[in-house]
């Protein structure tokens, strides 16, 4: 395994590495670059997690978003559209500020499940996304 360490730049929102600086004290995280490190692998981690989901699963992709931000509201219903036969039901609920939380429920082939996945977390806009998936039982 690759044990160099590799140096890099990394332009951020100011808010954003607060926020983090903030959690890293809390959680007694010795140094930004240790944080940074465990986050790259929570990230990989959750992706790898994403690429094992398969057949057929009922799930929910809960968002929260900022709807002040141009266009995050029409993609976001551009693309439910788009998987209209895989989508059961939707819930928004108004935050606090512009904050919206919304919640889809869906069921479908894992595969797809997890293309509207990252196709919603890649949205500017879109804060925070979290899909959960159930497999569906086998019949005896
Ligand atoms: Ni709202």
């Amino acid at each position: 395994m690759e044990k160099r360490l590799m140096r890099i730049g990394v332009s951020l929102p100011g808010e954003l590495l607060d926020k983090f600086d903030k959690t890293l004290m809390k959680r007694g995280y010795s140094s930004r670059s240790e944080g940074i490190r465990d986050a790259i692998r929570t990230y990989n981690q959750y992706y790898e997690w994403m690429q094992q989901i398969k057949g057929s699963r009922t799930a929910t992709i809960s968002i929260v978003y900022d709807c002040s931000k141009k266009g995050v509201t029409s993609t976001l219903a551009e693309i439910q559209h788009e998987y209209m036969d895989m989508i059961n039901s939707s819930i928004h609920f108004h935050m606090e500020g512009n904050l919206c939380f919304e919640v889809i429920i869906l069921k479908g082939e894992g595969e797809q499940i997890v293309d509207l996945a990252q196709r919603i977390l890649s949205i500017k806009g879109v804060k925070h996304s979290r899909l959960i998936t159930v497999p569906e039982e086998k019949k005896e």
